[in-house]
């Protein structure tokens, strides 16, 4: 198995296979996500890297042709057991996109929206409380306490992306899973993002994608390496970039292909 670590996870893929109509985009994921880790998912465009990513909380499962063979696991229970309910999942499993993506409502609503219609809290003082909570834990309260009542979407773009993070936090997920979370931000906006992200981990399972070399060395304690639909190569982040155990995987941290 590509993946050397044992143990207890998180996460767990078991020998997963998926095709889009005949292509097949993933071939044989065997992996395991540790909980309170960060992972960072690397490798060429196009090796499959978004679409493991969502398989997680189930967004491949809106995709026309889209097949899933394998076994998909959190806490040793099968994501894609038909009486899971998804919406109940997808709580327990954040997401946060490439392109910070906020409602079109008030900072304050962002965040309060999926705690209300999941009835997570039971008064406005419980609320209050969580939105704060959720905006001091992505490190945007200072920046936004006096106008929580003002649209999200006037925010800055690093400030819009914690917002979204502040938006994953206040449902209290067990795993959060980024997307290239700072691909659309500038160096400090990017590196603000990569200390909460260091911060995060206590609380949280984090799974990253990322095309930064640098970021995932930076941001993650595991690394897995794909190409072309394959996982060539997992391990501790430190080891994937100073002593790789594949020819591919030391060929693409060099910046040899990809
Ligand atoms: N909805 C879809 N329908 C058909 N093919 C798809 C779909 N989504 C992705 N693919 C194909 O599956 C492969 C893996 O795509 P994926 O988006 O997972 O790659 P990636 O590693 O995230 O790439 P990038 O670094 O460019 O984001 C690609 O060949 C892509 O064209
Ligand atoms: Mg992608």
């Amino acid at each position: 198995m590509a993946n050397k670590q044992t143990g207890n996870f998180k996460l767990e893929t078991r020998n997963v296979e998926l095709w889009y109509n005949k292509f097949q985009a993933l071939k044989g994921i065997s992996l395991g996500i540790r909980e309170h880790h960060v992972t960072a998912f690397i490798g060429p465009s196009g090796c499959g890297k978004s679409t493991l990513l969502r398989c997680f909380n189930r967004m491949n499962d809106r995709v026309d042709d889209c097949r899933i063979t394998g076994e998909f696991l959190i806490d040793g229970k099968d994501i894609y057991d038909p009486k899971v309910d998804v919406v109940h999942l997808r709580s327990n499993i954040g997401m946060v996109f490439q392109k910070p993506n906020p409602f079109p409502k008030s900072i304050f609503e962002n965040v309060a929206y999926a705690p209300r219609i999941h009835g997570v809290v039971k008064n406005i003082a419980d609320m209050n409380n969580l939105v704060e909570e959720s905006l001091i834990k992505a490190g945007l309260w200072e920046e936004v306490k006096d106008k929580l009542q003002q649209p999200g979407t006037a925010l800055s773009g690093g400030q819009q992306q914690r917002l979204c993070i502040a938006r994953a936090i206040a449902m209290r997920p067990g795993v959060i899973l980024m997307d290239e979370p700072c691909s659309a931000l500038d160096p400090l906006a990017t590196a603000k993002i990569e200390e909460l992200i260091d911060e995060l981990k206590g609380t949280f399972t984090i799974v990253i994608v990322t095309h930064n070399m640098q970021q995932a060395a930076r941001v993650s304690d595991h690394t897995a390496f794909f190409y072309l639909g394959n996982l060539i190569e997992m391990n501790d982040t430190h080891t994937i970039f100073t002593a790789p155990g594949k020819q591919q995987t030391e060929d693409y941290i060099t910046g040899r292909f990809g």
